[in-house]
């Protein structure tokens, strides 16, 4: 295994589910984590550097990444997303696609401005969360399709920027992910068809590993292999 103690990742939305496992698998492994939050509650993991920012304009972003690319930029995770479907374009509120267009592209756009330069300094590796709904939409996803449709392409393109840095940038598409959220939600579902968020955490650690390096602006679908 890669050397992780000498490694510094940031992960944006670090108290999310996959944010906080992959905060843990950092831990595990010794890395310096920056823990990028909009707000200081419940779980800022322990043992991280935290950076506090409303996350909720181009300005906040960059101020947020400025601050956390203040030591090198090893590993970036973007794990911070939002869901909305089950609503037909036509009653889909102009203010849900807004939110949903902001958090699944606006700020991992601002994410990677403010954060490719540091990450191709250090020769690190970027590893953001899709969403394999963007690749196979069904109805009443209009809006959450799009945001992550965006978010695909923008890693697509920001690999060919970084081919040849020795950076890498890359992205896993989840279909759903066991969470609290989604029992609730979803209680007639079996969560063991769901995709684990302690292994989805493991398989974005192993894209920022050295065996990876050939991986670069690649979409990975992940569903429950159990
Ligand atoms: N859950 C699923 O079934 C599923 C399926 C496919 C893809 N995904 C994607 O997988 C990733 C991780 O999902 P998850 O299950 O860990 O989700 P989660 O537990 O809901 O966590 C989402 C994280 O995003 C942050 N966030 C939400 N809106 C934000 C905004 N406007 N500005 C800044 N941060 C914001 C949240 O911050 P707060 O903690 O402050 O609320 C939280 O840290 C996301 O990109 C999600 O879209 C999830």
């Amino acid at each position: 295994m890669d050397s992780w103690g000498t490694r510094r990742a940031i992960v944006v939305g670090a108290q999310g589910g996959v944010g906080q496992a992959i905060c843990d698998g950092l831990r595990r492994r010794g890395a310096s984590i920056v823990a990028v939050v909009r707000r200081p509650y419940s779980v800022i993991p322990s043992g991280c550097e935290v950076v506090l920012s409303p996350l909720d304009s181009p300005q906040a972003v960059l101020a947020a990444c400025a601050a956390a690319a203040l030591g090198a930029v090893d590993a970036l995770f973007v794990a911070s997303g939002a869901y909305a479907g089950g609503t037909a374009i036509e009653d889909t509120e102009a203010e849900t696609f807004e939110r949903l267009m902001w958090t699944n592209a606006g700020l991992p756009f601002y994410v990677l401005k403010g954060l490719l330069g540091p990450l191709r300094n250090a020769r690190g590796h970027a590893v953001l969360i899709g969403a394999l709904a963007a690749e196979e939409p069904r109805s009443g996803q209009a809006a959450y399709a799009a945001s992550k449709s965006a978010l695909h392409s923008m890693v697509r393109s920001a690999g060919r920027e970084l081919q040849g840095s020795g950076a890498t940038v890359n992205a896993l598409l989840p279909s759903v992910i066991d969470g609290a959220e989604n029992r609730r939600a979803m209680p007639q579902r079996d969560p063991a068809q769901w995709v684990s968020p302690v292994r989805l955490a493991e398989l974005a650690l192993s894209l920022a590993e050295p065996a990876a390096l050939d991986l670069q602006g690649a979409l990975i679908p992940v569903r429950a292999g159990l």
